[in-house]
């Protein structure tokens, strides 16, 4: 993984330039679009800080990135310099960050993990039903317990069924032989077709599945099967600190991602991405997108361009040995939290690559959990767990202070 940081200078440079190649709504005579620069009286453009920042001139410029843009050369050709800036930042994330082969990956900035998700299993059912004349009935998504509740709301959406796999109580790992009963039983009724999902960090555990297990049981039951890994929580974290994962391209049973700019890179809400093997994002093409020149390929439709913007900046900014630094120093202060944690004493479940730290329930007054607003895994009375998510923004100081309450409580 390398790619080179660049100075807030030559950042905007590129973007100026991306701007410069779109059609501006203010200077040529664009008559057949309903879209236009954001409203004058709130978003004057005249306001001297927007000359420096490429983000908000963006923004403020409104391009529209509707479509996909790796597949088709310009969905919405008005805009294709900053549309050229997602293709960019879709390479990046694909081969640099996730290890795939050059141009052999399709993509684009979602409004987040969920809709991600939700376009995964989209174009798996489709596949499914256009290449094996799969029914809905005979198709399932396969997940752990632990896994976002993206997956139960795309299967719902796309009706097709849920298989909801058991994880160990103190390592989060699936159960091997509950996979295996429930994968039996599901094709004793009658499905056919698997849409699994692994998670590069589950959202209360950052836990993250044993995939070369779970993969090689599939592959070796001969079931027809299609891998998406969840990457929206640790997508951006766990392949800068775990030089040995297992997460990539590389890895062949793996066909797509998502990924979530607006965890763990700190990007504005919207920046979801999802990334496929090129030959797929075809089965999620809406053949009635007439007015769009390039067709659709997307969940969302008209999205902004700010927002890929946004994420394309912060990779640029930081490169690639930065942002390690960035995740690794991220992913030691949870250690060192657990450190402090196991001399008091304290049961707790941590992934060393990830900067989640999940607390058993017992050691946590409703009080301890107020005053830092830890989240726990269930709303009612008496959660099992308590999260801590050591983001950019957890000083020290804190993290030292909750342990010292968490001491005098127990
Ligand atoms: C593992 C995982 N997947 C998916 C999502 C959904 O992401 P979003 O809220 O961006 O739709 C989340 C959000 O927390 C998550 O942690």
């Amino acid at each position: 993984m390398y790619w080179e940081k660049l100075s807030h200078d030559e950042i905007a440079n590129q973007i100026d330039n991306a701007l410069g190649e779109n059609i501006s709504y203010k200077t040529k005579n664009i008559l057949g679009v309903p879209g236009s620069y954001l409203d004058e009286e709130q978003f004057y453009d005249d306001a001297p800080f927007i000359e420096d920042s490429p983000f908000l001139k963006t923004l403020v410029a409104n391009p529209n990135h509707i479509g996909c843009h790796t597949l088709t050369e310009s969905a919405e050709p008005f805009f294709k310099g900053t549309q050229k800036i997602e293709k960019d930042l879709i390479k990046l994330c694909a081969e640099e960050i996730l290890g795939g082969k050059k141009n052999a990956q399709d993509g684009y900035v979602a409004s987040g993990g969920t809709e991600a998700n939700i376009q995964a299993i989209w174009i798996y059912r489709n596949y499914y039903m256009k290449e094996y004349g799969a029914a809905s009935k005979e198709i399932a998504v396969v997940y752990s317990e632990d896994s976002h509740y993206s997956m139960p709301k795309g299967a719902n959406l796309l009706n097709i069924s849920s298989i909801i796999l058991s994880v160990d109580n103190s390592t989060r790992m699936i159960i091997q032989e509950d996979l295996e009963q429930k994968i039996t039983t599901a094709k004793n009724k009658g499905i056919k077709y698997f849409i699994v999902i692994m998670n590069m960090s589950t959202t209360m555990f950052g836990s993250v599945d044993d995939i070369d297990r779970i993969t090689s049981y599939f592959n070796k039951n001969n079931l027809q099967h299609k891998i998406h890994v969840d990457g929206a929580f640790g997508g951006f974290i766990y392949p800068f600190t775990n030089e040995n994962s297992l997460y990539s391209f590389k890895n062949n049973n793996i066909n797509s991602f998502t990924l979530d700019g607006h965890k763990m890179l700190q990007s504005p809400y919207g920046t979801g991405i999802f990334i496929i093997r090129k030959g797929y994002m075809q089965y999620a093409l809406t053949e009635e997108a007439n007015y769009v020149q390039g067709k659709d390929y997307t969940i969302c439709g008209s999205r902004s361009g700010a927002n890929a913007i946004s994420v394309w900046m912060i990779l640029k900014a930081h490169g690639s040995d930065g942002l390690k630094v960035k995740m690794k120093s991220l992913a030691d202060k949870t250690k060192s939290l657990g450190k402090k944690l196991e001399k008091l004493g304290v049961e707790f479940y941590h992934n060393p690559f990830i900067n989640i730290l999940t607390i058993k329930g017992k050691y946590i007054s409703p009080q301890l959990a107020k005053k830092y607003f830890l989240v726990p895994d269930s709303h009612e009375e008496n959660p099992s767990w308590y999260k801590i998510v050591v983001m950019s923004h957890v000083k020290q100081g804190v993290l030292d202070s909750f342990i010292i309450d968490l001491k005098s409580a127990i």
